[in-house]
């Protein structure tokens, strides 16, 4: 099957396939063509260009993409899809003045939701994530990472990852997993908490590793929850099973898990809400990807991840979502990327390279997405007529999207 969308009035982040990242200023440039074409065949993009260099209009389906913009889509590269319920109640309680934290103490917050995925089965649970691939996709979203995290269990770990094999399985999207047995520490753990960090290094790292469940490994490093020596400890086996660390680190303390990361060849550094100089440093010469997540900022009201200052140091940033039950129940790229220019003083091009080339770093998916390149999928939003880029961020509250395609096939 060959498409050939042609008129495009603008086509957006077009790059050489060797670009796997974009960083510091580097990330002021989104490079475009104005009336442009671009071809598909079969789930790849195989040609584009200018209108004028287009040598004939052979193929299946020939779309006049007259005023409309074509983006690559979203890549989300931090999220939590697969849980059970939701927990508005405690959405309630912070309004009426309890905190993030002080919700968790109470046995609230990952245990809340823990609790309810350990009732859901593997098939119910699949039936909730599906319905948010399904709205995500619609939203823009063509590669997404989804975290355990919810079952802190051998048993309810691995059903998990099984439901997001599921999802891999069902959904053309690119969908890579991440084991987060370190979300928290169950109740039963509270008094003895290296044993927990014994049974994730013993028992669910190899079970998950053996059952090829997981291409990343993660920890919620922070105070109350896994320190910077168990952090260590826990990436390090996980990467002897061949998972990637990623982290989640700096939301509320800067603890030293940023240092672990780098040193442990993290992949990505996730959060960063809080960050202190010498947090950048460590953060220079590596190659890792920071990550923010300002939905969740927006939600639980905490501070923004200083963005303008790791992109003026000279560093990369990646956007993701964070969509899970408590801090960030959205998995609208659209309103991160917009929150990302608002709030956190992002250029619209930074905003767009940090949702798409750099979350596609930060999923190992530069080679095969996070920009419009020859041999690259073809996942692609159209916008409806909009009359620039700039619209994307400022019109916040809009759905701007005509159309979303998803290696070659429309939504
Ligand atoms: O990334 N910070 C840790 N984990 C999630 C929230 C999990 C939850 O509250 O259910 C996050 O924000
Ligand atoms: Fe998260």
């Amino acid at each position: 099957m060959k498409t050939l969308f042609f008129n495009i009035k603008e086509l957006v982040q077009v790059r050489d396939s060797s670009i796997m990242k974009v960083q510091g200023k580097e990330m002021k440039n989104l490079p475009t063509i104005k009336n442009a074409f671009l071809v598909v065949e079969n789930e790849k993009i195989t040609d584009f260009g200018s209108m004028s260099d287009l040598q004939n209009f052979n193929a299946d389906q020939v779309i006049d993409s007259r005023g409309h913009m074509i983006l690559p889509a979203w890549c989300d590269s931090h999220t939590h899809i697969v849980y059970a319920g939701n927990r508005e109640s405690e959405f309630v309680d912070r309004i009426n003045g309890l905190t993030y934290e002080e919700i968790a103490a109470r046995g609230g917050g990952i245990l809340n939701s823990a609790k309810k995925l350990e009732e859901s089965s593997e098939q119910e649970l699949f039936e909730q994530a599906s319905q948010r691939i399904k709205e995500v996709m619609r939203l823009g979203t063509g590669s997404i990472e989804i975290k355990s995290g919810y079952g802190l269990s051998l048993e309810a770990e691995v059903k998990m990852l099984k439901v997001i094999k599921m999802l891999k399985d069902t959904y053309a999207m690119n969908i890579k997993s991440t084991f987060l047995g370190a979300h928290a520490f169950p109740a039963q753990f509270k008094e003895k908490k290296e044993d927990y960090v014994d049974l994730i290094c013993e028992q669910m790292i190899p079970e998950v590793a053996r059952q090829n469940l997981a291409d990343f490994i993660d920890v919620f490093c922070e105070v109350g929850y896994f320190d910077v020596n168990q952090t260590e400890k826990i990436l390090k086996v996980g990467k002897t099973h061949n998972m990637i660390p990623k982290i989640h680190v700096n939301q509320f303390n800067s603890i030293g898990g940023i240092e672990v990361g780098v040193q442990c060849g993290a992949l990505s550094v996730d959060h960063l809400e809080v960050m202190e100089p010498n947090d950048f440093e460590t953060l220079k010469g590596s190659q890792v990807m920071p990550v923010a997540l300002p939905s969740c900022s927006y939600f639980l009201g905490i501070p923004y991840t200083p963005a303008r200052k790791i992109i003026d140091e000279g560093l990369p940033l990646a956007l993701a979502t964070d969509f899970n039950p408590g801090s960030t129940p959205s998995g609208n790229m659209n309103f991160v990327v917009s929150t990302a220019c608002i709030k956190m003083k992002m250029t619209p091009e930074e905003a767009i390279n940090a949702a798409t080339i750099n979350g596609a770093y930060a999923m190992g998916l530069s080679k095969s997405c996070g920009s419009i390149a020859r041999g690259k999928d073809a996942s692609l939003i159209i916008y409806k007529d909009i009359p620039s880029l700039n619209f994307i961020p400022y019109a916040f509250g809009s759905n701007l999207i005509d159309k979303v395609m998803i290696k070659g096939s429309f939504i």
